[in-house]
């Protein structure tokens, strides 16, 4: 390494950890730092720790010079903006595994605390009184608790559940069954599903678009009177607003939260109920998982500087050096194409098949699978898959995966002068997509499924089959205008004259759930599916 590295510990570490550090850096330790006064010291650092605070954004980023890597003793990387670290060329480690039997049992104590009222019996004792009567709980024993996102908390939530003699049921529709067969639970096929059957509901979900306000207002409408909530995960993946509806109207019977929307939570109108038990996002905060979340991150941290291959990488830059530059487009392709896969289709993928034809299948196409891995993951996992534990968390998942090369085959490659075709296919589900690179070396999706076309990927986009004939895409066309969502490009892939084909447009601007559900009505309209590539 060098000179010794400089490390800013942004938040409490335990000390083994940071008796790791002071081995081989020197340590500067500035617990709850402030933003101005983090922003004004960075540029002295090489590498940078946090817990859920300090907020590393991009001015912290950009101020930071020497800054090589940004470690995160926990989980969730909401506080790091990681775009803007892989643009600045800074490894952003995490440390995903290490605190999640804490967080388990802290869902599992919730979900006690709140159904047996411990907390506010605690209180009244504590204050002289004893209050016997009022206090009447419910077991668990018996009950359906339904998990929703069956991965590392989530299964060990359903293995603990079971041996209180509750019906485990899950909703995780990017898993394969057999996971759930593994961990005791029964799949449900829809979020619906999971809650009208549950009597206590726990979401065990990343913080991604799909999960903000899954459980609200008409989740709560479906679910049974009485129904408990525990929400160990992120904040807002419960929408508070109808949470707090439900509770007013006694739907919901208890909840135990330890994550809101806004940390800390003061001035919270869920506090002011007394069936709501809260802590302060306690979910890490144990002895044993500090002490491992400390230590990984030290190590992690040390690793990244040196330049090794770090297990938990959440961006790139630093693991690819001078290759980068030949592969990147490549890598956003292959990204984008398997970002494709769980946008369009709600099943598991099971089996995915990579071909590589023409000129690219003679380069190291190794790191574009696991591109490809990364981008079919990410919808589901979040900002958690990387490079690194791309194979890790497919393998996990029971995703098989293989490579093949064919660099001279004219056939295969349809007179692209490089191509990569995907095929993933899982519970009767099978999809296929290729794409290349156009002359300015943008990717392009040629192929999907069984419809060719040039589509340009784009963060705002619709993908609609549709019937072929006369009248369908000028509605369609104006009910965006409507909205006033303008429409950038648009392409039709058609097999057969007269029967289904499929519409792909890039638009301006987000379309909201409304317009997604008004254009699915359109006469000659079959679905309207939301894709952000
Ligand atoms: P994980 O990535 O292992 O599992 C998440 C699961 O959610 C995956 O199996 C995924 O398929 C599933 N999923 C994604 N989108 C879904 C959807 N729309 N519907 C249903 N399932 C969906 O994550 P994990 O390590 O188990 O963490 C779970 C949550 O707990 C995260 O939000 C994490 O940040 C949080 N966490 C909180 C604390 C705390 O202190 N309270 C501690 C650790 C982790
Ligand atoms: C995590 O994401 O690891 C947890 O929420 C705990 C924490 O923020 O420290």
């Amino acid at each position: 390494m060098g000179e010794r590295p400089r490390i800013l510990v942004g938040d409490k570490i335990v000390d083994e950890a940071l008796e790791l550090l002071r081995q081989e850096a020197d340590v500067d330790i500035r617990y709850g730092i402030s933003q101005p006064e983090l922003e004004e010291i960075i540029e002295n650092y090489d590498a940078l720790i946090v817990r859920s605070i300090p907020l590393v954004t991009e001015e912290v980023l950009r101020r930071g010079k020497k800054l090589k890597v940004v470690g995160r003793a926990g989980n969730g990387v909401d506080n790091i903006d990681v775009e803007a670290a892989t643009r600045h060329g800074v490894v952003v480690v995490n440390t995903p595994d290490s605190n999640s039997i804490s967080a388990c049992e802290q869902t599992i104590a919730l979900m006690l605390a709140s159904a047996r009222n411990l907390p506010q019996a605690n209180n009244v004792v504590k204050g002289g009184g004893w209050g016997r009567g009022e206090f009447m709980g419910s077991e668990l024993f018996g009950k359906t608790v339904g998990i929703v996102g069956l991965g590392r908390i989530g299964s060990l939530v359903a293995t603990r559940l079971r041996a209180f003699g509750m019906r485990v049921i899950a909703y995780d529709p990017y898993i394969p069954l057999e996971r759930f067969k593994r961990f005791g639970a029964e799949r449900k096929e829809t979020l619906n599903d999971l809650v009208r059957e549950a009597d206590i509901i726990t979401v065990h979900t990343p913080k991604t678009e799909e999960t903000i306000g899954m459980i609200g207002a008409e989740q709560f409408r479906i679910a049974k009177r009485g129904v408990r909530v525990v929400n160990c995960a992120r904040g807002g993946i419960i929408d508070e607003k109808a949470l707090a509806d439900a509770l007013r109207e006694g739907i919901v019977a208890s909840a135990g939260l330890d994550v809101f929307s806004k940390e800390p939570c003061t001035g919270n109108p869920l506090l002011e109920f007394k069936n709501v038990v809260v802590t302060p996002h306690l979910g890490a905060t144990t002895f044993e998982a500090q002490r491992r979340v400390g230590t990984d991150v030290a190590n992690y941290v040390l690793a990244a500087l040196k330049g090794e291959i770090v297990p938990n990488t959440v961006n790139l830059p630093y693991l690819l050096g001078e290759e980068i530059h030949t592969l990147k487009p490549y890598l956003t392709l292959a990204e984008q194409l398997g970002r494709l896969y769980y946008q369009l289709e709600k099943a598991p993928a099971e089996r995915v098949e990579v071909t590589y034809s023409g000129g690219i299948a003679a380069k190291e196409t190794g790191i574009i699978t696991l591109a490809l891995l990364k981008g079919l993951l990410t919808p589901v996992l979040g900002d958690n898959v990387n490079f690194v534990n791309a194979t890790w968390l497919a393998e996990n998942r029971g995703i098989r995966f293989s490579e093949h090369r064919d660099e001279n085959d004219e056939e295969c490659h349809s007179g692209y002068v490089s191509l990569i075709t995907v095929r993933i296919s899982g519970n009767g589900s099978k999809a296929e997509y290729a794409g290349t690179l156009s002359w300015d070396n943008s990717p392009r999706i040629v192929k999907v499924n069984r419809y060719q076309m040039e589509i340009v990927p784009t963060p705002h986009m619709l993908f609609v089959d549709h019937i072929d004939r006369p009248g369908v895409i000028g509605p369609f066309a104006s009910t965006l205008g409507q909205a006033d969502i303008n429409i950038a490009m648009m392409q039709v892939g058609r097999c057969t004259r007269g029967e289904e084909a499929l519409m792909v447009l890039s638009v301006d601007s987000p379309v909201d759930e409304a317009t997604r559900q008004k254009l699915s009505g359109l006469p000659g309209i079959l679905n309207v599916k939301i894709v952000s590539l």
